[in-house]
């Protein structure tokens, strides 16, 4: 054995220093994340981070005095963003901005986030956003049909029943009733839109078929869209 046998084994001390630095790191990380999340689960969240971008959606949701493409609307009640920031997820009424949020409906899935996220940053999207289709964003949630978009056990469970589903529109239109379908299932967002004013898709053909308040025939709306939808 040489004098080195007198060298002290390195002090154990800063090494536990250094990981409950470590510890605390990631205790402030996490919170940090789950703060994020929170956050990044409300509204506020969509206009403030991709502001440019969001702002038109945000104020069909948030204000409801225009549209997505910057249309005077009257009456928002017909835009479902507006309309659903009106109730929480179980159907309760609640202040406005209080109800739904963004993500209630556009549920975030990880692909969707990480390509709007490079969109965002390299600026390559539309202006305004180009509006995706119901197949689109039931894809991106990996649904079977679209209807599951709008009915599932956590929202409108009620008409999962196809005769619920028809009746609940029943009194508006006895002759015409729009729910009935009869020709066929039209996709939801043929008539009900998130952030331009609702469309009664039957009056592609039938003058005779009710616009509810705040809604449109699809003659004025097609006029109001021009060629853009
Ligand atoms: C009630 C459900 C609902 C809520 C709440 C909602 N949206 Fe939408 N959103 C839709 C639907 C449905 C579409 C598909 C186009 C349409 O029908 O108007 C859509 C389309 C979009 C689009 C077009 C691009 C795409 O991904 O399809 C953007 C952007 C968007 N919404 C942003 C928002 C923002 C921002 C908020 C919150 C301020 C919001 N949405 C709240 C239902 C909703
Ligand atoms: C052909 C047009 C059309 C289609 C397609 C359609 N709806 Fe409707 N829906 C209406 C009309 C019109 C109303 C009445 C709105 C009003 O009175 O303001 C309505 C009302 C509703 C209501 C009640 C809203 C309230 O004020 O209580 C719900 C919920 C609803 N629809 C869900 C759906 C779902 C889910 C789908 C797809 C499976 C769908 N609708 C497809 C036209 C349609
Ligand atoms: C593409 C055009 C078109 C669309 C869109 C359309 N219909 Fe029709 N519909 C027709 C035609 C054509 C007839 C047969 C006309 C006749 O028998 O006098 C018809 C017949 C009907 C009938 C039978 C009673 C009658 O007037 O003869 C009902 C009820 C009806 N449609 C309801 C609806 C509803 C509800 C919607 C929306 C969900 C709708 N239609 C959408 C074209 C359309």
């Amino acid at each position: 054995m040489d004098e080195n046998n007198n060298v002290e084994p390195a002090p154990k001390k800063p090494k536990k220093n250094r990981l409950v630095i470590l510890g605390v790191v990631a205790v402030v990380v996490v919170a940090l994340g789950i703060g994020f999340w929170q956050w990044h689960n409300t509204a506020g969240f969509c206009s403030a981070i991709c502001h440019t971008p969001m702002d038109e959606y945000y104020d069909t949701w948030a204000n409801g005095t225009t549209d997505r493409m910057g249309n005077a609307v009257s009456n928002p009640n017909g835009m479902l963003a507006y309309a659903h920031a009106n109730y929480d997820e179980a159907g309760n009424a609640v202040e406005h901005g209080a109800g739904m949020q963004c993500m209630g409906c556009h549920v975030p899935t990880i692909s969707e986030q990480v390509s709007e996220a490079a969109a965002w940053v390299s600026g390559n999207y539309e202006y305004p956003l180009e509006a995706h289709t119901l197949d689109d964003l039931v894809a991106a949630r990996g649904l079977e049909d679209s209807t599951q978009f709008c009915i599932n056990s956590g929202c409108h469970s009620d008409l999962q029943e196809k005769s619920a589903f028809v009746q609940s529109t029943a009194a508006i239109d006895a002759k015409r009733n729009p729910h009935s379908m009869p020709h066929g299932d039209v996709a939801c967002t043929e008539c009900h839109h998130g952030h331009t004013v609702s469309v009664n898709y039957c009056t592609n053909c039938h003058n005779d078929s009710v616009v509810p308040d705040g809604w449109m025939n699809a003659k004025d709306y097609k006029k109001l869209m021009g060629s853009s939808k």
